[in-house]
């Protein structure tokens, strides 16, 4: 008897007949006839259940005859080419034990649930076919992730998940401390006194690992963060979350113009790679859950992306002869409605717009000639609107201390950044890359919940 079990990823791609293989999984369902049952068994290694057939000959066959669905056995066996339709492959199980027991109240059943019931249940949801796949796709999707960086020459920083900076400014910052809440230290104001903290200041979660990330590539060349951040912003839709992951290269001699190429290299990139990796548990998103997804996938791996400007991208939506629910007036944000417009219906494609205005953007961001524009871009694709954004930073010591003062951002908490426009400051770009959202656009899945492991959302953990 072999010790160490095969995959079933592994039994499925078998190029012969192999004698005592160590399967072990959960068994998904069981079928009964006279003298033998069949056991659809899954270890989470592919999509697909390897066919187990259980004779008389086996000892307990009397009890085994009762494996109930979701229970976990361990079966050595002999596969062989299968009698049956639908598969290749099959084990004939010499010896199966029961490991774990499986009673009726066990949730996955084997029926349709709903995506709202299997968030309930995200401890057990990994073992249902769609998360199987979603969270093996994950998988697939970080190492490509990695390897597009270390191919072209990017390093992997581990920028700090806790910060004393707010990198976008917007308020949106989850606070760390270790202050007792109900007795707090208090400065002579009344107010609470943060030098007494755990570190003598207050201190956040990370937003984005951006203004590190710059330290690192004004030091490394070209560099990319990929963790954690974590916003509170209370927005309770399908597509924000408060915990989510990001992904940042940082790129020093590098202009906006690059940084949109870059931006698109990369999101094609890792698309052909999932593609090319992912193909059986993609198929199922193909099938069940989005038709147009493969055409979609192909398309933006094929097809340059189009760019237009935010003032561009105004007149688009003035001409469009809609009805907005927010209006689309030069200086204002773009809205989510006017995101999915410009990317799927007019041009039906995945769109860069760039050149955003001043007022509604960062201390960060490089001012245009212009004056009333900085260099930021972001990423619309269809189904989502936003996966990227990004922008070149101002380097410039005189543009950034101005617009940091515009801003109300003092130089003393910043003095660490502002050195990098000091000593030897040159011009650099990157973006950040909503992990969970590229993975809502390759997969199809239509909520943010339904591809990250646990979600964290507003009111919900
Ligand atoms: O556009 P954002 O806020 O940009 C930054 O944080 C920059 N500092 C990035 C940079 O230039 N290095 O966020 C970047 C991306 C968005 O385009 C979106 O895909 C994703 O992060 N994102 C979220 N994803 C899930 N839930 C949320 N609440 C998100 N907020 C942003
Ligand atoms: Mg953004």
């Amino acid at each position: 008897m072999s010790h160490k079990r095969t995959e079933i990823s592994i039994l499925l791609e078998s190029e012969s007949e192999r004698e005592n293989v160590l399967i072990q999984g959960w068994v998904r369902t069981r079928r009964d006839s006279k003298d033998f049952f069949f056991l659809e068994l899954n270890d989470g290694s592919c999509l697909k259940n390897l066919q187990i057939v259980v004779t008389r000959e086996i000892s307990e066959f009397e009890t085994l005859k009762t494996i109930r669905t979701g229970s976990s056995v361990s079966v050595v066996g002999n596969l062989v080419a299968s009698q049956g339709k639908g598969q290749k492959w099959e084990a004939m199980a010499k010896e199966v034990a029961l490991l774990g027991d499986s009673p009726e109240n066990y949730p996955l059943q084997k029926k349709r649930h709903s995506l709202e019931f299997m968030r309930e249940i995200s401890h057990l949801r990994p073992r249902a076919n769609m998360f199987g796949a979603v969270f093996r796709i994950r998988s697939r999707l970080s190492f490509a992730i990695h390897r597009y960086f270390q191919k072209n020459g990017f390093f992997y920083v581990n920028t700090p998940v806790i910060t004393a900076s707010d990198c976008e400014g917007a308020g949106d910052l989850f606070k760390v401390t270790t202050i007792d809440m109900h007795e707090p230290p208090r400065s002579e104001d009344g107010l609470i006194d943060f030098a007494h903290d755990f570190f003598s200041q207050k201190t956040y979660l990370t937003v984005s690992g951006q203004l590190e990330g710059e330290a690192f590539a004004t030091s490394l060349g070209k560099i990319y963060t990929f963790g954690p951040t974590f916003r509170a912003e209370n927005s309770n839709t399908s597509r924000h979350a408060s915990e989510f992951w990001m992904v940042e290269p940082e790129i020093a001699f590098c202009d906006l113009q690059q940084d949109m190429d870059c931006a698109e290299s990369f999101v094609k990139w890792v698309t052909r790679e999932v593609l090319d990796t992912c193909q059986s548990d993609l198929e199922l998103f193909f099938n069940f859950v989005d038709k147009g997804l493969e055409e979609r996938l192909r398309f933006v791996v094929e097809r340059p992306f189009h760019r237009v400007s935010y003032t561009e991208a105004i007149d688009i939506l003035h001409a469009s002869g809609k009805k907005w629910e927010y209006p689309a007036e030069w200086g204002a944000n773009l809205q989510s409605e006017h995101e999915r417009y410009l990317t799927e219906e007019h041009f039906k494609s995945p769109v860069t717009v760039y050149d955003y205005p001043k007022e509604i953007k960062p201390f960060y961001m490089r001012t245009n000639d212009d004056e009333k524009t900085v260099a930021a871009m972001d990423v619309l694709v269809p189904g989502i609107g936003e996966i990227v954004g990004g922008s070149q930073r101002e380097e410039r010591l005189d543009v950034l201390l101005e617009n940091m003062k515009h801003h109300c951002i003092s130089e003393e908490d910043y003095s660490w950044y502002v050195d990098l426009r000091r000593f030897g400051s040159v011009p650099h770009a990157g973006f950040g890359l909503g992990f969970e959202r590229l993975l809502m656009f390759i997969t199809g899945m239509g909520n943010i919940r339904d591809v990250i492991p646990f979600a964290r959302t507003p009111g919900s953990i």
